[in-house]
């Protein structure tokens, strides 16, 4: 087994494309020797002069002084032949995805290297152990999943296979520190840990889009408002429906039809007809010079002297919306509703609809306001028979006050509330399914997918009780089990603890 702290570390990278390039240029940069080998010909040493040229940029901005430089390219070696890795004490490979070419390559290179080398694979989405059990020696296979770009993308996934050895995994994690990436070990299953947590944000709001609740413009509003850097919408766009639409499949068959999992007939749809995203021109936004042309906002009514009555059942969430109003805007402060006003409700897990017929309030005159995204973009969603009158008097009452608001149509968990919970409970059962630790799935989210928070993190602050409402409203409404809640979030709300609490 190779010490990852070796001054001397001796590694292969076989594929010099993307990752092959990325994952040389780190290692490199870490001391560590790197053969680096394609069967492309020219390919390796076309890697080594574009590394050299990173490290030349990064010397000019002054990242790197001159010794280390030439240290970093004294550290890289183009092979002209697989058996130029025979003193390699771990390959990693970055070829292909594909199951076959993967399986003869660790076939070959157990014919070159010696017994205690380690073999590791940069798969996205094929499985370790299938790679692993062609090997003569399946225990000394691991995965080492980087993300694109390697240098910039601080985390790597260390997965360890069902018929790997342990001792590979740590040695493996032990160089992802090395390298300077943090490591997340997870087991062996479809998507690991970030590929599987990000199925909440994509399948959640192609649902809402797919019910005709909000397009696709106001959907990503909403979700940056809720902290996100992008919502889904323009996230599929950018790395294309060529590629997420397929993982989107794959993982759902991979789980054998898990319902969490179900991808949407939409993006079928979109990838035949080639509306991939950015690369493509056009996607669920079109594109001019690679810039996305966004949809403006709906232009906002003039502020009416319909009178407000807001739901006081809480009066926190009262506040709050009564601080969000416009100056001039008529207060009903009665117990109940007059004549004449409109009325305001905060569903947490239902909707505008449902929540205006519980409290007795005529649905004509009731909007929902989601309370537990406030601070920022505000969803405002009518019942089906709402009177545009009473839509435009609560939309003006709030977009006077400078607030964004989008108005989009019922929706049980409104639109930020319903995707969170589906993140927050995606990485629950993550957590159940012992894939990765708590704090392991939370650092794979934020470093991998650039979340605000990580799924256990983010139902912490909601509350887990709250997520859990948010799920039961939604199962209540849809009778799908899609949103059922996992184990996991069910008996950390009925403890009141944190989602981060691990298995004593
Ligand atoms: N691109 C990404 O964002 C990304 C992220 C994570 C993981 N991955 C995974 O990393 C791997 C490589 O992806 P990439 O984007 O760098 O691909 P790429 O097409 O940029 O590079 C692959 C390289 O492998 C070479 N190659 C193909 N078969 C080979 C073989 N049998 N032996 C030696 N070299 C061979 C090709 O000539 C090519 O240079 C894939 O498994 C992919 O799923 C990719």
């Amino acid at each position: 087994m190779f010490d990852p702290d070796n001054q001397q570390l001796v590694i292969g990278v076989v594929g010099a494309g993307l990752m092959g390039r990325g994952i040389a240029q780190i290692a490199a940069q870490a001391g560590i020797d790197v053969h680096l080998f394609d069967t492309r010909a020219g390919a390796a040493d076309d890697a080594v002069a574009a590394i050299t040229a990173t490290f030349d940029t990064l010397r000019a901005k002054g990242r790197l002084d001159a010794a280390a430089r030439d240290a970093a390219v004294g550290h890289l070696h183009p092979a002209t032949a697989l058996a130029d890795l025979a003193g390699c004490a771990l390959v990693v490979e970055a070829i292909v995805e594909h199951l076959d070419a993967k399986r003869g390559l660790f076939r070959d290179l157990e014919s070159v290297v010696a017994d205690d080398c380690v073999l590791a694979t940069n798969t996205s989405s094929l499985s370790v152990t299938a790679i692993a059990s062609a090997c003569r020696l399946p225990g000394r296979v691991g995965g080492f999943h980087f993300f694109s770009p390697v240098p910039l993308m601080k985390v790597v996934e260390v997965i360890d296979s069902a018929v790997g050895d342990a001792r590979v995994g740590d040695a493996l994690t032990g160089l992802a520190r090395r390298l300077g990436h943090r490591p997340v070990r997870a087991s062996d299953t479809p998507g690991f840990v970030v590929n599987h947590a990000g199925r909440g944000l994509l399948t959640e709001g192609l649902r809402v889009l797919g019910e005709g609740i909000a397009q696709p413009a106001d959907v990503d509003r909403i979700l940056r408002g809720a902290g996100f850097r992008m919502g889904p919408f323009e996230l599929m766009d950018m790395i294309g429906l060529d590629v997420s639409h397929p993982v989107m499949e794959s993982i759902h068959d991979q789980y054998y039809q898990e319902p969490r999992y179900r991808p949407s007939p939409i993006t079928r749809q979109r990838l035949a007809g080639g509306l991939l995203g950015r690369k493509s021109g056009r996607g669920f936004y079109t594109y001019t010079d690679g810039k996305a042309d966004t949809p403006p906002s709906a232009p906002l009514p003039a502020l009416t002297s319909t009178p407000l009555w807001v739901d006081g059942a809480d009066p926190a969430r009262r506040g709050a919306l009564l601080e969000r109003l416009a100056p001039g805007v008529v207060l009903d402060e009665g117990a109940r509703p007059g004549p004449d006003s409109a009325c305001v409700v905060f569903p947490v897990g239902g909707d505008a609809t449902g929540a205006a017929l519980d409290a007795g309030l005529d649905p004509c005159r009731t909007l929902a306001v989601d309370p537990l995204f406030m601070d920022g973009h505000l969803t405002l969603m009518t019942t089906p028979v709402t009177a545009p009158r009473f839509r435009d008097a609560v939309w003006a009452a709030l977009g006077h006050s400078g607030a964004a608001v989008s108005v989009i149509h019922d929706s049980a968990g409104c639109v930020a509330q319903r995707v969170v919970a589906m993140i927050v409970n995606i990485g629950c059962d993550i957590a159940q399914q012992r894939i990765a630790t708590p704090a392991d799935i939370d650092a794979a989210v934020t470093l991998g997918l650039g979340y605000p928070l990580g799924p256990l993190a983010l139902g912490d602050r909601l509350g887990a009780a709250t997520v859990l409402a948010i799920l039961d409203g939604l199962h209540a409404f849809y009778r799908d089990p899609r949103y059922r809640p996992s184990p996991w979030l069910v008996r950390r709300a009925r403890l009141g603890v944190s989602l981060l609490t691990p298995e004593s």
